[in-house]
């Protein structure tokens, strides 16, 4: 399969400003990245509700879920990881342009794909939230019994166990999601917005 030829960018005639204009706030990327069972989707969808109740334009988009659909046809190499990441950082990237605050809960371990997700936008649209719990902790919690079936080496590539994690080096947000309470978690995060101007 070739890449397409003869295609031509059309200018969209409601453009992200007009659309902030009238929902009265702006579009954000909120990039939740950490191991398995951190608290990435949790903090994500806790986020989301506060976003929601406020009246704001939001969407989770969710690894587990999106696997589902858009991107079912991807295992867990790391090519696929890549590419499961490349596509995500596109489909936020039109999310944005929707004027719709986007939180993504991917494990996205490779700073170079994250990277590639930040460059498709402009400085401050991606906040990189590092749910930054302790490997021991994720596979103490193991809600999804993943990680005991990687050490049984039943999966292979698990995150963490049989493939590396990349730690964000310089994310906007570090939280300790391994010993703070979510509420505390969706606090530095609002905070976090309304101090960046995403929120006012
Ligand atoms: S990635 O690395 O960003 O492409 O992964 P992602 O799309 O976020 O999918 C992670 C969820 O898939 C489940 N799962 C695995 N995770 C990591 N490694 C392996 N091998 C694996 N196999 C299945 C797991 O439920 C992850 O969800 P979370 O919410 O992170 O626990």
């Amino acid at each position: 399969m070739g890449a397409a030829t003869n295609i031509v960018w059309h200018e969209a005639s409601v453009d992200r400003g007009a659309r902030a204009q009238q929902r009265g706030h702006r579009s954000a990327i909120l990039w939740f990245t950490g191991l398995s069972g951190s608290g990435k989707s949790s903090l994500a969808n806790a986020v989301n509700a506060v976003l929601f109740e406020r009246g704001l334009a939001t969407y989770v988009l969710d690894g587990d879920n999106v696997r589902h659909g858009l991107c079912k046809d991807l295992g867990f190499s790391d090519a696929d990881r890549e590419e499961n990441i490349r596509r995500i950082g596109e489909v936020a990237k039109l999310f944005l342009d929707a004027g719709v605050i986007t939180l993504t809960a991917f494990v996205s371990p490779f700073q170079a794909d994250r990277d590639r997700a930040r460059a498709l936008v402009a400085e401050g649209d991606f906040i990189e939230i590092y749910c930054a719990a302790e490997l021991e902790v994720c596979e103490g919690r193991d809600p999804k019994g993943l990680y005991a079936k990687a050490r049984a080496g039943v999966i292979k590539d698990f995150t963490g166990i049989s493939s590396p994690y990349e730690a964000p080096l310089k994310p906007e947000l570090r939280l300790n999601t391994g010993a703070m309470a979510l509420e505390q978690s969706v606090a530095l995060v609002i905070d976090y917005l309304e101090t960046q101007g995403v929120l006012t």
